[in-house]
């Protein structure tokens, strides 16, 4: 079966850096390249946490630096959860990998349009990157096979009662890339708030006892003690990783499609993900929703990525 080719636009983050290690050396992904954006921290911290997160992992390909705000509101980084470096407990060697020196719109548009084969782009924070590159290039969108994000809710939010962090951080980003046409994925807070990584699974994933066992391990510890402290919880949602493991197994997720529009009207609700889930609008549906996770295999697959690195 031919690879997915991929590339991966983030925010690490301790749930991005799972994502990461998912889709840097699955048989069945072949990553070309990782686009950061500012989002859990500034975009120099999520840079830098991109690179020793490949390095420390062996991941080789081209790691580009994108927006460091957003298209329109103020940034508004995540201390409270990721710490101040942006990935908080654990300490990485000295790094020697270097950024590649393309910025992250030019690396997407370049990739995209020379690719004998259509790319899957899955965004893991701030859409900003893939906004401007669908701007600046649009015929970007003949060559893209799907866009697959975590984001949005269909419930409620996380930032605010209306609205998840990612969409929240630039609602305007996500409403281009949600109307942009092209085959919309959504994991939001209604799939990921069911894949909670509570201690029995960090004790599960040590105990596999490879690098990539102990990133886990350590940096999930600090991620459940920022989420215990936030929101009251023994184990926060692993949020990042579901799309990379939708792209591994399609069958871990249940999708709806639906009418989904991105709340950019500044009132209370500014940056919700306004999915019709019942159809009452009858308006075109534009983005596949997830609406249901098989639990037991995401924790199967996380597993077995993390075994997969010697
Ligand atoms: O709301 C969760 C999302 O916001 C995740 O991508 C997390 O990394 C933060 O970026
Ligand atoms: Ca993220």
């Amino acid at each position: 079966m031919r690879k997915i080719k991929m590339i991966l636009d983030c925010d690490p983050g301790h749930d991005d850096a799972i994502a990461i290690m998912m889709a840097g050396n699955n048989p069945k992904i072949d990553l070309l390249g990782i686009t950061v954006v500012a989002g859990n921290q500034t975009l120099e911290k999520t840079g830098y946490n991109a690179l020793n997160l490949c390095q420390y992992l062996n991941i080789d390909v081209p790691v580009c630096l994108g927006a460091s705000e957003p298209l329109i509101k103020e940034i508004q980084v995540c201390p409270d959860i990721h710490g101040e470096t942006g990935l908080d407990g654990f300490d990485f060697q000295e790094l020697t990998k270097n950024f590649d020196n393309r910025p992250a719109v030019h690396f997407l548009a370049e990739t995209v349009l020379k690719s004998e084969d259509k790319i899957t782009i899955v965004t893991t924070g701030p859409m900003t990157n893939l906004a401007i590159a669908l701007k600046l290039f649009p015929k970007m969108k003949d060559n893209i096979k799907e866009v697959v994000l975590m984001g949005g809710s269909y419930q409620n939010g996380n930032v605010t009662p209306a609205a998840e962090f990612n969409i929240y951080a630039d609602p305007e980003a996500a409403y281009i890339v949600f109307n942009s046409g092209l085959e919309v994925k959504m994991f939001g807070l209604d799939v990921t708030r069911r894949v909670l990584v509570l201690p029995e699974v960090i004790e599960r994933m040590e105990k596999i006892d490879n690098k990539a066992s102990v990133l886990f391990s350590k940096l999930m510890k600090v991620y459940n003690i920022n989420q215990n402290n936030v929101f009251g919880v023994a184990g926060g949602p692993l949020h990042d990783p579901l799309p990379v493991v939708y792209l591994i197994d399609p069958s871990v997720v249940d999708l709806t499609h639906v009418h989904c529009d991105i709340d950019i009207s500044h009132s209370s609700s500014y940056g919700r993900t306004n999915c019709d889930i019942f159809n009452y609008l009858k308006l075109p549906k534009n983005v596949h929703v997830a609406i249901k996770v098989d639990t037991e295999k995401y924790w199967d697959i996380i597993e077995e990525g993390i075994k997969r690195y010697t």
